[in-house]
């Protein structure tokens, strides 16, 4: 708001007219702030926590005339002996003092007396500075010019906070705010984290709760690129933020019932509905891009409990404030709001406060505060840094308060362009949510899988295998001599033994699976069970381009596809599936093809929903594998398995349907899910024979010929190229 008119110096060597100079600058800014204000608005007392602007310009004052006329400047008279109790504010150690609460009360001194007063001191000071200037006497200057900034600050704090109480809502800057553009959506930086170094060196002015400098860990975390804005809020607000206990703090939830809560200090809903908020310019509609501001620590842990994220640690936002070189990648981390940490107010290890009076800067404030980091608007320029510590009790509101959100780094092991990451962002951010039912397999769905395939209720797989143990012959007949077996989907392999004991002339194996560890150990046994056949597995999503492992090369390759895993893809994916499959087999080339086929859904239903929950297991395992590989923060269990028969679409759908309204995170995205609301991770399409044959003819097959078991009814298609 006023600019900074001062450079950076040297304080233990500047000479006594460059150090005054600085002074008559702070000292001056602390005048032009209260320029605009009357001699009333300066008297007037708002709350017990604000003070007076007469007030603050007395104290700033008394402090020089306390910690440096006083001892340091030979025959220094005080302007009136009675202003050190007015004037006092914390100190113990320099006398009693008027209530902190009552300082409104003082309508004596008059502001203009005020004035005098600083002009007395101001003449003193310049006395001082002419002479010997001892290191503690620059000390005591330069602590006693950043107080003063503070002060700058908590005029205009307290001149909103009284303004705002005022039916006439008075401009203490008149007109709009500056345009905002819309900052786009927040991005969330990572940080390494590690043994990080925070606090003040010994170098330069520091407030001595901003040391020692000292090592700290920070375990991987991820920092907002901005600030949360008030349009953000307004969703907060519109989502019922204000009325959800579970949101909350006990003490925050308290406070919210015995005040009312309902949206950030000097908000109001206005009769049309449109909120408007007050500002050091006068009340104003609600800018929804500019940062929300006057939220207390309960408001901010709130917004990040419904944010599914965090506030950060103040040592988390120090290092990424550090690391980040203060840059543009961290926006707003200074002059737009002081962002509330997850951190108390507490000593920094080996923080000593100095002695006398001056040693009750900070020190005996360290309890029941939080950390605030940053600095706002109202903050002097060149006032705030890196390492600076401001601090509030949890529900003050009149300060520039203001979000930055927080979270784990979780995705420590994912890469950029990671498929998993992407195919799941996208699923989860569709009208209906969706996830591919590809990420079911990893080890444990692998296993979960095999072992559907011994329920009882899994007609599936002991229908095929029979069915295929009798056709087995007649599939063997149309394999050609050293030829290699193509598996897609090959899981456990299993079925894959009964086609290889029937048709010796196969020479090589290529299981494709998207399951690392279930083809390893697949591969190992049909190693050992086979000596003479070459073994040339390949780790592969089968629905991209692929191309055949090495050592099947050379050999005429025959697809196998059983499982009915052909039915977890719609009609138009399983075409496209199958004329891939075509293209990668080649002309002439022979498929065969396991589909299950539609029937009484009382007979369906259960071969998806077990008595035993081993289908809950398989369908929430991907919520597991989603967890481990990319970070997420799922509760199974805070997910029903849900089972269902689409007639229409001739399917047998799955579902996880959450249970209650949740946030969950994956990687750096957040999923709100309603109670009710289902993710569907798999569809088991039961074509009848026709509708399949269809689909194998567009994608350019022949169908050769075709096995239909007895009831319950499952198909294997023999196709040619
Ligand atoms: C239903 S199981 C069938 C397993 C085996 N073929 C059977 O009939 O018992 C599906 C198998 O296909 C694999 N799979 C699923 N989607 C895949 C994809 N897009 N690419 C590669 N493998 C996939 C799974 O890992 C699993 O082993």
């Amino acid at each position: 708001m006023i600019p900074d008119e001062t450079l950076a110096i040297d304080w233990s060597t500047a000479p006594g007219e460059i150090l005054l100079e600085r002074y008559h600058a702070v000292r001056r800014r602390t005048e032009t702030l209260a320029a605009p204000l009357s001699p009333e608005d300066q008297a007037a007392q708002s709350m017990p926590d604000a003070s007076p602007t007469k007030w603050h310009r007395g104290h700033t004052t008394w402090f020089f005339e306390t910690f440096l006329l006083t001892p340091y400047l030979p025959g220094y008279a005080v302007y009136d002996e009675r202003f050190g109790y007015l004037f006092n504010s914390y100190y113990e150690a320099a006398g009693p003092r008027q209530p902190r609460p009552q300082r409104g009360l003082l309508t004596r001194p008059s502001a203009q007396v005020v004035g005098a007063y600083r002009a007395h001191v101001d003449a003193a000071m310049a006395r001082l500075l002419a002479g010997p200037l001892t290191p503690e006497i620059r000390e005591r200057l330069e602590l006693g010019l950043n107080h003063e900034e503070q002060h700058q600050e908590l005029i205009l704090m307290d001149i909103l906070h009284l303004f705002a109480q005022s039916p006439l809502s008075p401009a203490y800057q008149p007109g709009p705010g500056p345009a905002r553009p819309d900052p786009g959506p927040q991005r969330f930086h990572r940080f390494a984290g590690g043994l990080v170094e925070i606090g003040a060196g010994e170098a330069g002015f520091a407030f001595d709760n901003e040391r020692p400098r000292h090592k700290t860990f920070v375990a991987p975390f991820r920092l907002a690129d901005r600030l949360v804005t008030n349009g953000e809020w307004l969703a907060f607000i519109e989502a019922g933020g204000y009325a959800r206990a579970d949101l909350w703090l006990s003490e925050g939830w308290a406070r919210v019932q015995a005040e009312g809560w309902e949206a950030p200090a000097y908000w109001r809903r206005e009769a049309d509905g449109a909120w408007t908020t007050m500002t050091l310019r006068g009340r104003h509609p609600v800018d929804p891009h500019a940062p929300v501001l006057h939220v207390s620590y309960y408001e901010a842990a709130a917004y990040a409990a419904w944010a599914g994220r965090r506030l950060p640690t103040e040592a988390e936002w120090e290092a990424a404030a550090t690391a980040s070189g203060m840059s543009a990648a961290l926006r707003q981390l200074c002059g737009a709001a002081w962002q509330w940490t997850a951190s108390a107010y507490s000593p920094y290890p080996g923080f000593k406060p100095g002695g006398g009076a001056l040693g009750e800067y900070n020190g005996k404030f360290m309890v029941s505060q939080m950390v605030l980091r940053g600095g706002c608007e109202a903050t002097p320029p060149g006032h705030s840094r890196a390492t600076y510590r401001n601090f509030f009790y949890p529900g003050s509101r009149w300060m520039f308060g203001g979000v930055r959100l927080a979270d784990d780094d979780r995705l420590a092991e994912v890469t950029p362009g990671n498929t998993f990451l992407d195919e799941v962002v996208a699923g989860l951010s569709a009208t209906p949510k969706t996830l591919p039912a590809k990420y079911f397999y990893d080890a444990e769905g692998s296993r979960l899988f095999e072992a559907i395939c011994d329920l009882p209720e899994y007609y599936l797989t002991r229908t095929e295998t029979a069915l295929l143990r009798r056709v087995a012959p007649e599939i063997a007949a149309r394999i050609p001599q050293g030829a290699a077996l193509v598996e897609f989907g090959s899981g456990a392999s299993t079925k894959t033994r009964i086609v290889l004991d029937a048709a010796p002339q196969i020479a090589v194996y290529a299981p494709v699976d998207i399951s690392p560890t279930a083809l390893d150990e697949a591969a190992a046994r049909l190693r050992e069970a086979y000596p003479d056949l070459v073994v040339a597995p390949l780790v592969e999503d089968f629905t991209k381009a692929m191309t055949l492992p090495e050592g099947a090369q050379g050999h005429t390759p025959v697809g196998f596809f059983p499982g009915s895993t052909i039915g977890n893809f719609a009609p138009a994916e399983a075409e496209a599936l199958l004329r891939q499959a075509r293209l990668l087999l080649g002309e002439g080339s022979l498929f065969i093809v396991g589909a299950d086929v539609a029937k009484d859904p009382a007979v369906l239903i259960p071969a998806y929903d077990d008595a035993q929950g081993v289908t809950a297991a398989f369908n929430r395992n991907v919520l597991v594998h989603i967890n481990r590989e990319l970070g997420g923060t799922f509760d199974p269990m805070a997910f029903a398995h849900k089972a269902v028969w689409n007639a229409e679409e001739s399917r047998v759908e799955m579902h996880l349907e959450s249970r209650r309204d949740q946030i969950v995170m994956v990687g750096d995205y957040g999923f709100r899910f309603a109670a009710g609301e289902t993710i569907h991770t798999e569809n088991s399409y039961k074509y009848p024979s026709e509708a399949f044959e269809t689909i194998a003819r567009r994608a350019g097959w022949t169908v050769a010929q075709r096995w239909i078991s007895e009831d319950p009814t499952f198909a294997i298609y023999a196709l040619t190229a």
